[in-house]
């Protein structure tokens, strides 16, 4: 068998890959094109920290593919962390590490950006979100203000997926131009979802020169090929290859507990958010993907149960024994700062703690509840625009918490289900490989497997609202918001 026909046979099926190239991890999965079935996993850890040099991605990508994750596969597509600043000087050459989606530096940047221009409304006539630290333009016009050198060598800029997936075609002969897709795109500040277009204007207002920036392909449409016939396909956010990897429907609302917590749900128009809390991105298919994200969830519960002295399952168990509402414990969990709501330079606050209510149990009830709230804000969000919440997908590291899973229906007012672990931005990416692969009309159908499903318990309705109020109460009283 010669090279180029290599990837295209594995006895008698074909087989695609997706990368999640996420903050923490680099994560591969190989799937069956036509069903989906996950045949093949590999994974390499990305350093800590809120900005890294992107060769790093690329080794943890070399290293996750060195076993032949890749042998046999037909297409690959990168879903990566959104917003991160890749810098590139007229050669291609990285200029400076890139900075990441929580990386808050350029906040006071936002704060000005959104002044220049009249405010959050015209930035959401113009782009559909409010600036905030986490998106690429900020970052910009921070890197103009404080690395003035670095920031003349700038010849493009990127994204971590258009990187990744330019490195992939680099490497195997088959790159012609950088490309990005119209999911990733709108998490810039500087491409409109609702207008499919860029607006460079507001890139050159923030940096102070025009700069290149990359094509923006359809959603099947291919980067490239390398030299050994592997499709690159268009690859996306890392938001919007989850959303693809569910295969959602109207309705089904996503709460993503990771690294960051995300609230997402596909929609056939731009969601318009004054407040800032969502942000009106574009998805993977063509349509929308109106999104809130927080920089504190999954690593709250970790905190938490640091602080108590246990391990996540006994925190857990010990939430588990507390009663709803923690004894009257609350816990704003605004521990690496806050982007929704906007307070890049909040600290977390533990309030209503009494001698009686001092226990591990209550303090680990507060955690979970502390990090819930701080989404219901973002499903309350989306019914205030008209959004329809069915039901709650609950996805990422901490919805294998049984306290989180029993916890959120009451706290969310809708049930959840938790669809069966998988690495689900890797699917997505995997799905938009098989998509491009076929040429098709629309993607793949592939079936969503649920692990388990929590309906409301209607007689905690009281207690849960109360929960919340109170929450909501401490945020206005500590952050005057
Ligand atoms: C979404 C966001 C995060 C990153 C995490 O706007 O900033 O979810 O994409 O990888």
């Amino acid at each position: 068998m010669d090279r180029a026909e290599r990837h295209h046979v594995t006895r008698g099926r074909a087989l695609v890959a997706g990368v999640d190239s996420s903050t923490q991890s680099t994560k591969i999965v190989a799937c069956d094109a036509e069903t989906g079935q996950v045949v093949r996993t590999a994974r390499a850890p990305h350093p800590e920290g809120t900005e890294v040099h992107p060769d790093r991605w690329w080794e943890a990508y070399e290293q996750a593919t060195g076993d032949g994750i890749l042998d046999g596969v037909s297409a690959v597509a990168v879903s990566g962390q959104q917003h991160g600043m890749v810098t590139l000087d007229e050669d291609d050459t990285v200029v400076r590490d890139a900075l990441l989606w929580n990386d808050t530096r350029s906040a006071g940047a936002a704060r000005d950006l959104t002044a220049e221009l009249g405010g959050a409304g015209a930035w959401v006539d113009a782009v559909g979100l409010v600036p905030v630290a986490s998106f690429t333009v900020t970052k910009l016009r921070w890197l103009a203000e404080h690395e003035p050198g670095k920031a003349a060598r700038v010849a493009r800029v990127v994204l971590p997926h258009d990187w990744l997936t330019g490195r992939i075609l680099q490497q195997g002969n088959g790159f012609e131009r950088w490309s990005t897709d119209r999911g990733d795109a709108s998490g810039t500040g500087y491409w409109s979802a609702a207008d499919n277009d860029y607006r460079l204007d507001l890139l050159e207002r923030a940096f102070g020169r025009g700069i290149e920036v990359p094509e923006v392909l359809a959603p099947a449409q291919p980067a490239g090929r390398t030299a050994d016939g592997l499709l690159v396909a268009a690859g996306t956010g890392d938001n919007m290859g989850a959303a693809l990897g569910l295969t959602l429907h109207p309705g089904d609302v996503v709460v993503s507990l990771g690294t960051s917590g995300t609230v997402f749900t596909p929609h056939d128009r731009a969601i318009r958010d004054e407040s800032g809390a969502i942000a009106g991105f574009a998805d993977a298919t063509g349509h929308h993907l109106p999104l809130m994200c927080t920089l504190n969830a999954a690593r709250v519960l970790s905190a938490a149960a640091a602080m108590i002295g246990v391990d996540l399952a006994e925190l857990d168990r010990l939430a588990l024994q507390a009663s709803p509402g923690a004894g009257g414990l609350s816990l704003l969990p605004y521990l690496d700062g806050e982007r929704t709501p906007d307070l890049p330079d909040a600290t977390g606050t533990l309030s209503g703690l009494t001698r009686s209510n001092a226990t591990p149990e209550n303090l680990a009830r507060a955690a979970v509840e502390g990090m819930l709230c701080n989404l219901v804000a973002g499903v309350d969000a989306l019914r205030d625009k008209g959004v329809e919440v069915g039901r709650i997908l609950l996805i990422g590291g901490a919805a294998a918490s049984r306290a989180v899973r029993e916890v959120a229906p009451g706290l969310f007012r809708a049930p959840v289900v938790v669809p069966a672990p998988a690495e689900y931005v890797g699917v997505g990416a995997a799905r938009q490989a098989a998509w491009a692969l076929s040429g098709e009309q629309d993607p793949p159908t592939w079936a969503l497997e649920i692990d388990s499903e929590h309906p409301a318990r209607p007689g905690d309705e009281q207690v849960n609202a109360e929960v919340v109020a109170r929450y909501r109460d401490l945020v206005a009283r500590t952050h005057g918001i």
